[in-house]
């Protein structure tokens, strides 16, 4: 009887070994190999056969232990009570297996205080398997793990059916693997990285790269620390897009350098539904190059704050010739980088605007009586704001004729010529215009032939017929065009809180 009762239990322990190793003989060999193949100081083996409260007591006290950790269903152990014997471990030379356990974290390595924590895991392995509870990762910055240079005694890793375990991160850059092969399959987010396709789950392996073949697409990520893995990049090739992150601006992307969009209508630059993205902040912004082409963006569902600086609109979104989908963005209070031999005025009226502005900050206003002063306008490249020539004497409009940018953030229309009873005809090289909300430009109650010198077509006149922007890139309205509009008070109203700053800068080279 007691030699059935002792069958029994030997079969019942051998059961529930065998889901770690058949036997305890198997184990020992194991160990023994392990040992066998490196010098190996007997008081830093640690030989038990499962991890519990009673075996951890005879944890070695050593920076190099030489075992195989086995930790499964029978360990009655959190990580954080692992974790007080492994305080001094630096090295494992063997492995680690933890299977079918209740863990809920792997932070019980511990943290080197010089260098990465290391497997040599030559002889063995590093095995996490059916750990129902498991979320965590390796709660440390690096986790070496090492097998053998000639290939022949790769160490396996393999992380497998942790159904609440992210193991985006084991794959490496956070975990250096050499002469490894890894497995890691099953778990809640494997590595599934297919080379060059950047995505939030290997964002790691991207550390030493410096060129993206596949565009950059990120389309969840809670953790931001990952981004400096994108530190080194300098060239992409195809479209950025960067949705759902908690990503505050695009600063992680420190070298980049050359962006070679996709030649597509589409959208080749996303950034959505980022609402903690306050800022673009795109490093070096003013020498990175993109080719010539179609390029649409998309800003959408940003941080209500997201704004763009002058420095950004002239030198990139300008310069580049970027038109926008959606801009959710504001202008922002800072300019920029001030660096330049351009004088950026604030608007507050035509008469106290100081001559020889080249970027105008503010709704332009040219109004009745302004006629005299409109030859201050003549060197303005750059406006942040509306404008509107109305109620004026004036039969020729001549002084924007380098106006080819403009950018306003505002709910009215961007351009308003109206109640100009002379005025038959305004040169405007505008180039880019981009608008948050509101394309509309209106021509109303001007000279009747305003739409002459035009050919009947309602427009600018342009200074050459490559500065025309696209018909339908403006939204062209009015009794002059066609269909009279009301003309609101309220757009007239001062709207802009940026006029607050009368600046005469120097800015960008
Ligand atoms: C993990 O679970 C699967 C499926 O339940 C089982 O086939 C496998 O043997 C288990 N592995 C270990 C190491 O317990
Ligand atoms: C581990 O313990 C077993 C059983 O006591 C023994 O046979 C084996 O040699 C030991 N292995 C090592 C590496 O100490
Ligand atoms: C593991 O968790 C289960 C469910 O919470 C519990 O029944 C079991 O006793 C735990 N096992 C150990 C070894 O702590
Ligand atoms: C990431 O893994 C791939 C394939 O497993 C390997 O080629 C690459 O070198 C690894 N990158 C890093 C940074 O370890
Ligand atoms: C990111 O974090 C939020 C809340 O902290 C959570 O609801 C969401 O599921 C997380 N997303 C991912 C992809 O982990
Ligand atoms: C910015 O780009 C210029 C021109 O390529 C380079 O000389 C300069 O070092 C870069 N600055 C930074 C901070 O990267
Ligand atoms: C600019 O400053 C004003 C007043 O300080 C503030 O109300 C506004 O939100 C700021 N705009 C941006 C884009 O930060
Ligand atoms: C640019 O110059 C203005 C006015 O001199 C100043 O208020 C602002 O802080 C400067 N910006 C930078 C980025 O230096
Ligand atoms: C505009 O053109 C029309 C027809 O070509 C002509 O009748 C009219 O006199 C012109 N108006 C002006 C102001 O040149
Ligand atoms: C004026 O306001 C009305 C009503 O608010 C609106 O429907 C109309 O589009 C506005 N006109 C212009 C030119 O903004």
């Amino acid at each position: 009887m007691t030699a059935l009762i002792h069958t029994l239990l030997f079969l019942c322990f051998h059961v529930f070994v065998s889901s770690t190793f058949s036997s305890d003989a198997d184990f020992y060999a194991a160990l023994n190999k392990v040992v066998d193949w490196v010098q190996h100081d007997p008081k830093c083996v640690f030989n038990k056969t499962i991890l519990d409260s009673e075996t951890i007591k005879s944890f070695p006290d050593c920076e190099t232990v030489f075992a195989i950790i086995v930790i499964n269903e029978n360990t009655d152990l959190t990580s954080s009570q692992i974790k007080k014997y492994f305080s001094k471990l630096v090295w494992i030379t063997g492995g680690l297996r933890v299977e079918n356990s209740n863990l809920t974290d792997l932070a019980f390595l511990p943290k080197p205080e010089k260098f990465t924590f290391c497997f040599y895991c030559e002889n063995y392995g590093v095995y996490i398997r059916n750990n129902s509870n498991l979320v965590a990762g390796f709660k440390l910055p690096a986790v070496y793990i090492s097998g053998n240079e000639d290939g022949k005694k790769n160490c396996r890793f393999e992380v497998e059916n942790n159904p609440k375990l992210n193991a985006g991160m084991m794959c490496n850059g956070t975990y250096l693997h050499t002469d490894t092969d890894i497995k890691v399959v099953g778990n809640l987010k494997n590595c599934g990285c297919t080379p060059d396709v950047v995505t939030e789950n290997c964002l790691s392996e991207f550390a030493e790269k410096t060129y993206l073949a596949k565009g950059l697409h990120l389309t969840k990520l809670n953790d931001t620390n990952q981004l400096i893995y994108l530190s080194n990049v300098n060239q992409i090739t195809g479209a950025i897009d960067i949705q759902n992150t908690n990503a505050r601006d695009l600063s992680f992307l420190k070298s980049i350098k050359n962006i070679d969009f996709p030649s597509v209508s589409s959208v080749v630059f996303n950034l959505q539904n980022n609402p903690e993205m306050t800022r673009f902040a795109l490093p070096n912004i003013s020498s990175i190059n993109i080719p010539e082409g179609t390029k649409l963006f998309n800003f959408e569902n940003l941080h209500p704050d997201f704004c763009l600086t002058i420095e950004e609109l002239i030198q990139f979104f300008f310069r580049h010739k970027i038109s926008f989908q959606n801009i959710h963005a504001k202008l922002c209070n800072e300019t920029g980088k001030n660096s330049s031999d351009l004088m950026m005025c604030g608007f507050e009226s035509m008469n106290k605007l100081p001559n020889n502005c080249n970027i105008i900050l503010g709704d332009l206003r040219v109004e009745a009586g302004d006629e005299m002063d409109i030859v201050k306008l003549d060197s303005v490249y750059y406006l942040f704001g509306s404008l509107t020539i109305r109620n004026t004497k004036l039969e020729k409009m001549e002084n924007l004729q380098n106006l080819a940018n403009v950018a306003y953030f505002g709910i009215h229309p961007v351009i308003q010529i109206h109640s100009n009873p002379n005025l038959k005809e305004v040169v405007m090289p505008l180039q880019s215009v981009i608008t948050r909300d509101n394309r509309d430009v209106i021509f109303q109650d001007n000279h009747p032939g305003i739409l002459n010198s035009t050919g009947g077509v309602c427009g600018f006149t342009a200074v050459s017929d490559a500065h025309l922007p696209k018909k339908s890139d403006l939204n062209f309205i009015g009794g002059d065009c066609g269909e009279r509009v009301e003309i609101n008070r309220s757009s007239y109203k001062l709207d802009t809180i940026t006029i607050l700053v009368f600046l005469s800068i120097v800015m960008f080279v």
